[in-house]
């Protein structure tokens, strides 16, 4: 394991260990830390942008001034002529650049004149001198002499033909300027103390303010099981967001409730359904069980009405079954490209037989050719197999007529018959579960084939429509989208 391995892998560890603390997974800590770390760069480079811009800004006017004495201080002495006496200089410092500290050096680089209020370094002085030699040009320095910070620029002094006859350094003390930096870093740093410490309360109070609805909301839900469904989140005068979110949740729960109590209902259907035959069976066998006269011919009657009822109890059951199967299994079955007019062809031979049981015409009509959708067939089948047997039930006389016909997205499985109709305020109910209307009195059924056919149709995404008049007849359309 090399070096690089056995540092990073501790650090990955205690990495690992604090992301999967549970404090710092909560969005109060993330906020908080977030929070701190963009405060802390922002207030950082805000101020060092304003430190800078500062100390620029004062070191360049100071710069600029001390370069333009020093013009004038070479200017002055170079047209003074070759050589520069003491005098000169003394008089330059007392009348027109007090404060400031002038060297004169000649051509040799040795000091001819000084001001009395500074001393240089001679080799700071001999570096200085090279430098304009070389460069031909003034230059900046810095130097600290004792307790005073100096800013000192030098100048080659020319005389009229251009010759370099010495070099003036003229400097003035930036002490001021140092410690007014010096103070305004400190100032600075403390600013950035308070910003930060009030960025944390800050942070702290809306951190707060965010999770307590959430801690509220939370333990709201806790406290809601299948057994109070009917409670709702009680929103209080939280952000919009969390009531939006509240409601939200409360319609969810408002859906639950209302699909747990259908599902209640359909249970007490269910169970009133077998109930009822089964109460029949118990009776009849009972009653011919304690019947001491009973004949084989009273008991062939009495197993035929069981056999009746049970049959009956099947049904139910079955259809039961398919209703669980298509709505809680849908996505388990197979889906296949189905050719519509052979299917519903094989079906109309199929009705065509029990039409004609019945004496009533069938008849199948085609518009169209490739009628293809996507879909489980055996689930489809059932869902056109329930309306067409409905047809062909609820009609005493006339027809029943199977048409296929499309446009351009969609296609049209129409059922319609000369049957007993229903009544208007009837029909929006006729695809509840159990649901039988009035007008079907002896005839038999569970109430259940309707509501089989609209959970398979609409779980293949389409829909069924119904026109109705009583005593005249019904037509049903299947709309299912095309597959192309
Ligand atoms: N073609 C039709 N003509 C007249 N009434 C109809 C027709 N189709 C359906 N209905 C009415 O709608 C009700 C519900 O039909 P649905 O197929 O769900 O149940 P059902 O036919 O009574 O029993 P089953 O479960 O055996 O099909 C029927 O009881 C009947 O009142
Ligand atoms: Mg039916």
């Amino acid at each position: 394991m090399d070096i690089k391995t056995k540092l990073s892998k501790p650090f990955v560890e205690w990495a690992t260990k604090l992301r999967d603390n549970p404090l710092f997974s909560t969005l109060k800590f993330k906020f908080l830390f977030w929070n701190i770390i963009l405060s802390v760069i922002s207030i950082a480079f805000i101020l060092l942008v304003f430190f800078e811009t500062t100390q620029y800004i004062l070191y360049s006017q100071f710069n600029s001034n001390l370069l333009y004495t020093a013009n004038e201080v070479s200017s002055i002495v170079g047209h003074s002529g070759s050589t520069i006496g003491t005098n000169q200089v003394s008089q330059f410092h007392n009348k027109n650049f007090i404060g400031y500290f002038i060297v004169i050096l000649n051509s040799n680089g040795h000091v001819v004149a000084e001001s009395n209020n500074i001393k240089l370094n001679a080799s700071f002085i001999s570096d200085v001198f090279t430098a304009v030699q070389s460069k031909d040009n003034s230059s900046v320095f810095t130097q600290k002499i004792g307790n005073q910070h100096l800013s000192l620029i030098s100048i080659p002094i020319l005389n009229k033909f251009g010759d370099l006859t010495g070099v003036a350094i003229v400097g003035n003390s930036i002490t001021i300027i140092h410690n007014t930096l010096h103070t305004l870093l400190i100032v600075m740093f403390f600013m950035a103390l308070i910003f930060i410490f009030i960025v944390v309360l800050f942070t702290f109070y809306f951190s707060d303010k965010i999770t307590d609805p959430l801690s509220d909301i939370t333990s709201q839900i806790v406290s809601i099981t299948g057994f109070n469904l009917n409670q709702r989140i009680r929103t209080k005068n939280y952000d919009r967001e969390f009531n939006s979110m509240s409601e939200e949740f409360n319609k969810l729960l408002d859906r639950l409730e209302k699909t747990f109590e259908r599902e209640k209902n359909f249970i007490n259907d269910v169970a009133h359904e077998i109930k009822t035959p089964l109460a029949i069976i118990n009776g009849e066998t009972e009653l011919s069980l304690r019947d001491k006269n009973t004949n084989i011919k009273s008991y062939k009657k009495m197993l035929e009405a069981n056999l009746y009822q049970s049959r009956k109890i099947e049904k139910v059951l079955n259809d039961v079954l398919s209703l669980a199967r298509v709505e809680y299994n849908t996505s388990s079955y197979i889906t296949e490209k189905i050719d519509l007019s052979n299917l519903l062809s094989n079906m109309a031979s199929d009705m065509k037989i029990i039409a004609e049981t019945k004496k009533i015409n069938f008849e199948y009509i085609v518009k169209g050719k490739g009628f293809y959708v996507f879909s489980n067939k055996e689930n489809l089948s059932k869902a056109i197999f329930n309306i067409l047997a409905n047809s062909l039930k609820y009609t005493k006389d006339g027809f029943v007529r199977l048409s296929l016909y499309k446009n351009s997205k969609k296609i049209f499985i129409e059922i319609e018959d000369t049957g007993i109709g229903i009544k208007t305020e009837d029909v929006p109910k006729i695809f509840n579960r159990f649901y039988r209307a009035s007008n079907v009195k002896k005839i038999e059924g569970s109430g259940l084939g309707l509501s089989i056919s609209k959970s398979i149709i609409e779980g293949y995404k389409g829909s069924i429509l119904v026109e109705s008049q009583a005593s005249l007849g019904t037509k049903f359309t299947i709309i299912l989208p095309e597959f192309k």
